[in-house]
């Protein structure tokens, strides 16, 4: 979420174990876990991932522990590893967080439709909300969350400690990372407003019309809302947001929605038309309009330019996740 990394890691000769941190948990912005839960999942993933790109797999008992809600999984390393991961693997050096405006240009359907198996493969179900009313409700929703949660005891202090980080800290979310909201849109925006933003929007080329964009806005389902639905939404996020890094789209995770219950509950039935009660998370993707991604600006100081590295560095708090 604010880029909190609310995992914990430990490693032995053949497994790891992961861990939710309830120290990271972000209380106010996140008040039933369910993005922690989410950015623990989204870890589990990558690491699926860079365990493929060395020739290993990772077989992985979610909640192994039934008295510890803390212990998220055990993973098991065997040999062999699944070539749709090692796929993946490039995108995680490459992905960033995209919060400037995208394209017009609209993402073509064989993209839509790789992004879906993609969830699938993963446990969850992933519905691009494509149809203009549906669109429009899910925006609404977005929209009503930033407001409640602007009223929350506790938010804007979450926000501005994470958005505040200091100096060399490999954490949080910095201005460097956030751009203003573009001019002209008609469209109300999804983006959570960080505050100070730092990065140039992409620029709109006069006689081109409003100024939005055509990015999809994607929500990713699960079954049931228990931890492991969560764990496994998670999971599928960030098979996503790779899959959508490899294809050459550029992605914003968006969570407001659902940290907020009555905002969720507004999805679920003006956008999924679900009764069932869904682990979801939403996420926009679009064809990006400034070829150069957001630097990773956390790691200037050690500039680590292998995707080994950056692998290395994931349990611990020198890189940004998802
Ligand atoms: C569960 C989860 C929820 C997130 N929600 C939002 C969000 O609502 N708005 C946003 O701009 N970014 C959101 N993010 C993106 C994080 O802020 C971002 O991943 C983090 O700052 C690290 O940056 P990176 O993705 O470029 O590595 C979310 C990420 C996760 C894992």
């Amino acid at each position: 979420m604010h880029n909190s990394q609310p995992w914990r890691w430990r490693i032995g000769p053949r497994e790891i174990q992961l861990y939710a941190d309830s120290q990271r948990h972000l209380a106010a912005t996140d008040p039933d876990r369910r993005d922690l839960l989410l950015s623990c999942g989204a870890a589990l993933h990558h690491l699926r991932v860079a365990l493929a790109a060395r020739g290993l797999s990772a077989d992985i008992r979610r909640l192994p522990d039934p008295e510890d809600g803390t212990h998220l999984a055990t993973v098991t390393v065997r040999p062999g590893g699944e070539p749709a991961d090692l796929a993946l693997f490039p995108a995680i050096a490459e992905r960033r967080t995209d919060r400037r405006r995208m394209s017009r240009r609209p993402v073509p359907d064989e993209h839509l439709n790789a992004l879906v198996e993609r969830a699938a493969g993963n446990g969850a179900t992933l519905v691009p909300v494509s149809r203009p009313a549906m669109r429009r409700q899910l925006l609404a929703a977005i929209v009503t969350a930033e407001r409640l949660q602007r009223e929350e005891a506790g938010y804007a202090s979450e926000l501005r400690m994470w958005t505040n980080r200091l100096p060399g800290g490999r954490d949080g979310v910095p201005a460097a990372n956030v751009a203003a909201p573009p001019i002209g849109t008609l469209d109300p925006s999804p983006l959570r407003r960080f505050g100070r933003a730092g990065l140039a929007q992409a620029v709109q080329v006069a006689g081109h019309g409003r100024g939005d964009d055509a990015a999809e806005l994607l929500v990713v389902t699960t079954a049931g809302d228990e931890i492991v639905d969560r764990l496994r939404a998670g999971e599928a996020t960030s098979a996503v947001l790779l899959a959508a890094t490899r294809i050459g789209l550029a992605t914003t995770p968006l969570s407001q929605a659902m940290e907020i219950g009555s905002s969720r509950l507004q999805v679920q039935r003006d956008v999924l038309g679900s009764r069932s009660s869904p682990s979801s998370s939403s996420a926009s993707a679009g064809r990006p309009l400034v070829r150069r991604r957001c630097p990773r600006h956390l790691a200037a100081s050690s500039a680590p330019s292998s995707s080994g590295d950056r692998l290395r560095a994931a349990p611990g708090r020198h890189h940004t996740g998802p």
